[in-house]
């Protein structure tokens, strides 16, 4: 009970102060601990907690106790020592790049990188003194040839976004190790249901958990998971800069997350089963999804995966005129951006995702003007491959 129930206080200070809560029962869900701050007993347990790295109880932006239970969370499912939550993918990967990068320092990172990110290395870290290269994502030799004496990090995405790429995983921790370089990976695309980077030897693994983690388009939230030491110095970044989770954010990823392997499994179905469709439609030039035995890189998705994932892109015959004009006709599918949710979004990198891009740099991303992306939800599969024909049989 708190102190101000010791005494009779006046109406306007009984609505300010209310008896601190004494909860006996164990609730099964996790509680939102909706609080900026936690009360104190002593003055000195405060200055205490301002250092502490562990569990939090002093003040939200520095931890809160359902952050603490979505960062455990996802440490575990991701096999790190500690996770770390932040209020959105990008300030997961912001603050993880600043926390391990100095003026001077070089990353080489795969080439067909989330737009944010790439804008994130090439303008704003780039200002800071950082140097970054881009190098072809599907070929470990490139990332070796890349690195210089300077380099610190190899960042990349795999699979990548929105071509579907893979990176060797194994093969360039092996080059990082051998330079003393970082591996840094977004495994946003994956989910660690279908892969997990830190058993392959990753440093560090970062994550939009607005996307496949939360999994309902209703949230934005980001996390980090690495090594106990690594994660404490990104901690006490994220608590300068401030892009600690709100605590309700917390609550619907973890309540999200209950369902991410059920979840996962039916996109991984539906999205294996969409892709054969689209392969034999004539307006469709080709189809890029890690399961097809048809994609460049299967035989990689079969050692390093241990699914495929919801993610498939593919090119039209049409062009960027077929693009548009497909996005704009599925009736189930949801004309948006994002991904990672149970309705299935489809978008057109050129026009939308990507239109940050200039023409080159769309051309050395690689990214032709028919291509389209593909988030595939947990609808039923044959509503699905019907609402995609009714919309390729139009250009037909
Ligand atoms: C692969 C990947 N990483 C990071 C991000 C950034 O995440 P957020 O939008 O949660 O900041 C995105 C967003 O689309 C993404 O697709």
């Amino acid at each position: 009970m708190s102190k101000s129930a010791e005494h009779s206080w006046s109406f306007a200070t009984r609505t300010v102060h209310h008896p601190a809560a004494e909860v006996r029962l164990q609730p099964v869900a996790t509680p939102v601990y909706q609080t900026t701050t936690y009360r104190a007993t002593e003055a000195e347990a405060i200055a205490e907690h301002s250092e502490e790295i562990g569990p939090p109880t002093f003040y939200t932006r520095y931890g809160n106790p359902t952050i603490d239970v979505l960062e455990r969370v996802v440490a575990d499912l991701e096999g790190g020592e500690r996770g770390l939550a932040f209020a959105s993918g990008m300030a997961a990967v912001s603050t993880t790049l600043l926390t391990l990068l100095n003026p001077g320092d070089h990353v080489v990172a795969g080439s067909s990188l989330y737009t944010a990110t790439a804008k994130l290395l090439t303008h704003d870290l780039a200002e800071l003194g950082v140097a970054t290269d881009f190098v072809s994502p599907d070929d470990p030799g490139a990332f070796a040839r890349a690195v210089r004496s300077s380099t610190r990090i190899l960042y990349l995405e795999s699979p990548s976004n929105p071509l579907l790429s893979l990176t060797d995983l194994a093969a360039v921790c092996q080059i990082a190790n051998r330079h003393g370089a970082l591996t840094v990976v977004d495994n946003t695309f994956a989910t660690p249901y279908n892969q997990r980077p830190l058993e392959q030897g990753v440093d560090v693994v970062l994550h939009s958990a607005t996307k496949y983690l939360a999994g309902h388009s209703d949230v934005l939230a980001g996390c980090v998971v690495c090594g106990r030491e690594r994660a404490d110095k990104i901690w006490l970044k994220r608590t300068l800069l401030g892009g600690t989770l709100d605590p309700f954010a917390a609550w619907l990823v973890l309540r999200g997350l209950k369902t991410l392997a059920l979840r996962v499994r039916q996109h991984n179905e539906n999205a294996m089963l969409i892709a054969r469709a689209l392969e034999s439609h004539p307006a469709v030039a080709r189809v890029l999804y890690p399961g097809l035995p048809s994609h460049p890189q299967h035989s990689l998705a079969v050692r390093q995966m241990s699914g495929f994932g919801g993610m498939l892109a593919f090119e039209l015959r049409g062009g960027r005129e077929a693009g548009i004009h497909l996005v704009e006709s599925t009736r189930l599918a949801v004309l948006a951006v994002s991904l990672g949710s149970v309705e299935s979004l489809i978008e057109h990198p050129a026009s939308m995702s990507h239109s940050l891009l200039s023409d080159e740099e769309l051309r050395r991303a690689g990214i032709p003007p028919g291509l389209i992306r593909l988030s595939v939800g947990i609808e039923d599969s044959e509503d699905l491959i019907a609402d995609l024909k009714q919309a390729l049989d139009k250009l037909a």
